[in-house]
């Protein structure tokens, strides 16, 4: 064991936040970042989703919509722990990316519009998180609005998602009538509309009540919430750490990211429950301690074209053990061949400075000349360190696409080659006539293909659209080509598996009814 190594691992805490578009991740992420002292005002987050982002390195596609492409990492130092958040993009901008990076996190933060409760893509990403065991952290956003009933909210996340919420706080009112929190993690209430900011909390006695000398303490809304809090104590669930670390219960937090309520309460409790890195799972024997002295990690995104100017590309690692630094030799796992990290990046907010230390659960940016690819393991030291493979997650889109001019077959060959192996785009063949297709989670990817291969590789390309589709495998034993119809398209993978991609749930439903011996699966 390092014990100087440790010391620092046990400090960082890694994770992304999940959400549905609008729930309030951004302006959560800025109030953070506020509190973490790395931006001064907010609006600096916002600017960058609404196109007013003035740093130039941002694909040219990107300040265009005003969004962000792919992940980045904002890093930044908040009582005594270093944080490292990482991006999920939402929106149109939606992509495998956003699975692949809560691959790389060690917890995640979930927000939820309390007027809406789970949405369909906080849900997705639930399953890719619930997939690998991490602890979730929930807050209710949007308390100065008024929204459904707590009691529903905490009960939806066990109906629909299956886990256990436990109530951290409990909104006093809501809306134009909220009041405040009852902090029940802290024994104490939080104010909305304190006299001063010395003034935020108020005490609770033995009981957990106000002292009756309180004004709040006559309040209906308080007295509604007291009751609650009485239902909850003989009925909600009780705080369970290790459940908690395990995924299987949810600390919930009420809030209002806006208004900047609640959300230093849930900082404060995320940093002191949230895992430090752990030992990282190798293969199904090997697990490997995050301070192990040999430095090791995976790459869980490349972005292209980061800075125009230099037509470079960043692999992002995410560090499983060791310790980093400049000129550091490793092994890429994947050829065997020696690469020296000369050039890295870390992140500090919308900056990209040069790496001073980062050990297990910090992210590096690379600068990549091509030796990288997606999931890719490096480790220094003699002993080789090979992660599991990342996962794949199904598209939903579809498109065909050709080259606009045959004469240019090689450079469309070498463009889609490269961009389908850096894992940009999911590439399939029709199993009759060849064709391309390719698959993506978001519809983003496809106009950044088209945009690079132009860019990149000289090469127009024409796009036509299946739009969305159920990919389902099928076992090649199993297989009739005449299965094939009017409604499910018969195509391989780049392995050659075949596939179906069945127009919508109902065409599935009505294989299964056609052929009811044959056992179709998604890959996730
Ligand atoms: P996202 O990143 O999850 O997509 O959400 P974002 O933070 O951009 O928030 C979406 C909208 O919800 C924004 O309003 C934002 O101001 C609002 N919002 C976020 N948190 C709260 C909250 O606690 N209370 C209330 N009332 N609203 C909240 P918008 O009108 O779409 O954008 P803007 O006009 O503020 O730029």
């Amino acid at each position: 064991m390092n014990k100087k190594l440790l010391d620092k691992v046990n400090k960082r805490r890694t994770f992304a936040i999940i959400s549905h578009p609008d729930a309030g991740k951004t302006t959560i992420t800025e109030q953070m970042l506020l509190l973490g002292g790395v931006i001064r005002s907010a609006g600096t987050v916002k600017a960058r989703k609404t196109g007013n982002y003035a740093t130039s390195d941002w694909m040219e596609i990107e300040k265009k919509r005003g969004i962000s492409v792919t992940s980045s990492v904002m890093q930044f130092e908040y009582e005594g722990k270093r944080i490292n958040i990482l991006d999920t993009p939402g929106h149109q901008d939606f992509s495998e990316d956003t699975y692949r990076t809560l691959m790389a996190v060690d917890a995640a933060v979930m927000v939820i519009d309390s007027a809406r409760g789970i949405e369909p893509q906080t849900k997705k990403l639930f399953k890719v998180v619930r997939q690998r065991g991490i602890p979730v952290f929930t807050f209710m956003n949007k308390l100065d609005r008024d929204g459904r009933e707590p009691l529903d909210l905490v009960a939806e996340l066990e109906d629909v998602l299956g886990i256990e919420g436990v109530a951290m706080n409990w909104p006093i009112g809501m809306g134009q009538t909220m009041k405040g929190l009852y902090d029940i993690a802290n024994h104490r209430i939080e104010l909305y509309h304190p006299a001063d900011a010395d003034h935020r909390f108020l005490p609770l006695n033995e009981a957990g009540r106000l002292d009756p000398d309180q004004p709040l303490a006559d309040d209906p809304q308080y007295l509604d919430t007291m009751d609650e809090i009485e239902l909850l104590e003989g009925a909600g669930a009780e705080f369970d750490r290790e459940a908690v670390l395990a995924g299987k219960q949810t600390p919930v937090f009420f809030g209002s990211a806006l208004t900047n309520f609640g959300v230093e309460t849930f900082l404060q409790s995320f940093v002191d429950l949230a895992p430090a890195p752990a030992a990282h799972v190798v293969n199904e024997t090997e697990t490997l301690a995050p301070d192990d002295d040999e430095f090791s990690g995976f790459i869980f995104k490349i972005q292209a074209n980061m800075n125009p100017q230099h037509r470079d590309r960043i692999a992002f690692v995410r560090v499983c053990s060791g310790e980093f630094s400049k000129g550091l030799d490793v092994t890429l796992a994947r050829t065997g061949k020696p690469v020296r990290l000369n050039n890295a990046v870390e992140f500090e907010s919308s900056a990209r400075v040069q790496v001073s230390e980062a050990v297990a659960g910090d992210i590096v940016g690379l600068y990549d000349t091509g030796n990288f690819q997606i999931g890719d393991s490096i480790y220094a030291g003699k002993h080789k360190v090979e992660f599991a493979p990342l996962p794949e997650f199904t598209p939903e889109l579809f498109m065909r696409v050709s080259p606009k001019n045959v004469m240019k077959q090689k450079s469309f060959h070498k463009g889609m080659n490269q961009l389908v192996q850096e894992g940009a785009v999911q590439l399939y063949r029709n199993y009759q006539t060849e064709d391309y297709i390719l698959g993506a989670v978001g519809q983003l990817q496809f106009e950044v293909f088209q945009y690079r291969m132009k860019n990149e590789y000289n090469s127009d390309v024409e796009m036509t659209s299946l739009g969305h589709r159920v990919a389902r495998w099928i076992d090649p034993d199993q297989l009739d080509p005449k299965m094939s119809s009017s409604r499910n398209l018969l195509v391989k993978d780049r392995f050659g598996n075949p596939l179906f991609l069945f127009e919508n749930a109902f065409a599935e439903r009505w294989f299964h009814d056609k052929y009811p011996d044959v056992k179709l699966t998604e890959k996730l």
